[in-house]
């Protein structure tokens, strides 16, 4: 890590302010191992590979999540190369044969695009990703000129924050990763212009906490985004990964009324924007009708063919697709007052 960022961190233990202490190993200012030390509580949180760890005492829950992802990684799969990493979000064929992957990336990768179009960056901003793993975005962020954190309670090459060294080295990059719970955030107060996470913000199993961490943190006027986290429909119908929930990772589904409230709870406005939704996507719209995705219901079908038409207006889509689809992901721009 970078020697000034200490400045805008925190004592997760108690708020006081962090020293850096027992440095190590340095290259071009960026500090490989070493520690930081709470002026106040004398909380210790090691740096290690340039990373900061701030992960000691996280609960039962979090500590499910990061078994979890442990277990589902431990046999090898094809995303466990630095080729697979490297070519995300647009993965090839050569590189993932897997075609229902494929588009499930690519989506999450066209719609990240859409939302930076919708927030006109101006250069420079400072920008959190919440659980980053793989730090695709958060490379993003930096190629669209903008100072990046990403953070994860992750840590495994491939699939946790250690992934970041892999764009540094290839791309030439630099942002600062950290190990930490997204519940209770290192950072002093109005300390980010934007606060982004991609299929992350689903796995707090408390976003009333979350949303309020995020809040704190965020300038006022600052944006938080999130996008691709699934969504419940309004009589609870969801669907989230299956094999996940058995390995411990925590895979919860809120409604729209529950994201919004959450947000609304961190002190920020919420604005959904457009659905992607497989709308524009042929493969995987033919893909969710054979997975029965569309309910055998007429009226709900009804109702959805209008989300998928054009005679409505986008937002109101956009809202339909939101209360009755169980496969709709929530994309949201919010605004802290
Ligand atoms: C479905 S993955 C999405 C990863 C990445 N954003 C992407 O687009 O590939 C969810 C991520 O959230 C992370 N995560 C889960 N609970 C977390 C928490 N409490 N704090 C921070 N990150 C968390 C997981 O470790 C995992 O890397
Ligand atoms: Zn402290």
């Amino acid at each position: 890590m970078k020697a000034n960022t200490v400045a805008y961190l925190r004592c997760i233990t108690c708020g006081g302010g962090l020293l850096m202490d027992d440095v190590t190993e340095e290259s071009n200012g960026d500090i490989r191992s070493g520690k930081l030390i709470c002026e106040q509580c004398g909380a210790e949180y090691p740096i290690e590979d340039g990373i900061v760890d701030f992960l000691a005492e996280v609960d039962l829950v979090v500590r499910s999540e990061i078994e979890g992802w442990e277990k589902m990684y431990s046999p090898k799969t094809v995303e466990q190369r630095p080729e697979w990493v490297l070519s995300l979000p647009y993965l090839t064929p050569e590189i993932d044969p897997d075609e229902d992957s494929r588009i499930v990336w690519k989506r999450n990768g066209d719609i990240f695009h859409q939302m930076v179009k919708k927030l006109g960056l101006t250069g420079g901003e400072r920008v959190l990703e919440l659980g980053a793993s793989t730090c695709w975005a958060t490379q993003q962020w930096v190629e669209y000129g903008c100072e990046a954190v990403a953070l994860d309670v992750t840590k495994n090459l491939y699939y946790g924050i250690k992934s970041g060294q892999l764009w540094m080295d290839d791309r030439g990059s630099y942002f600062e990763r950290m190990l930490c719970d997204m519940h209770k955030l290192p950072f002093e107060d109005s300390s980010f212009d934007i606060i982004f996470a991609c299929a992350a913000m689903h796995h707090s199993s408390d976003i009333e906490t979350a949303f309020r961490e995020i809040g704190r943190i965020l300038k006022k006027g600052g944006r938080f985004a999130c996008i691709a986290e699934p969504l419940s429909n309004i009589i609870g119908e969801t669907q989230v990964g299956e094999h996940e929930i058995e390995l411990g990772i925590n895979e919860n589904s809120y409604t729209i009324f529950e994201w919004k409230r959450a947000i609304r709870g961190g002190g920020m406005k919420p604005e959904p924007f457009l659905d992607y939704h497989y709308r524009d996507d042929k493969t995987g719209l033919a893909k969710l009708r054979a997975e029965k995705a569309y309910s055998p219901n007429p009226i709900k079908r009804l109702i959805k063919s209008l989300a998928f038409s054009d005679i409505l207006p986008a937002r109101l889509r956009v809202h339909i697709n939101m209360l009755t689809s169980q496969m709709s992901c929530f994309n949201v721009v919010a605004v802290k007052q």
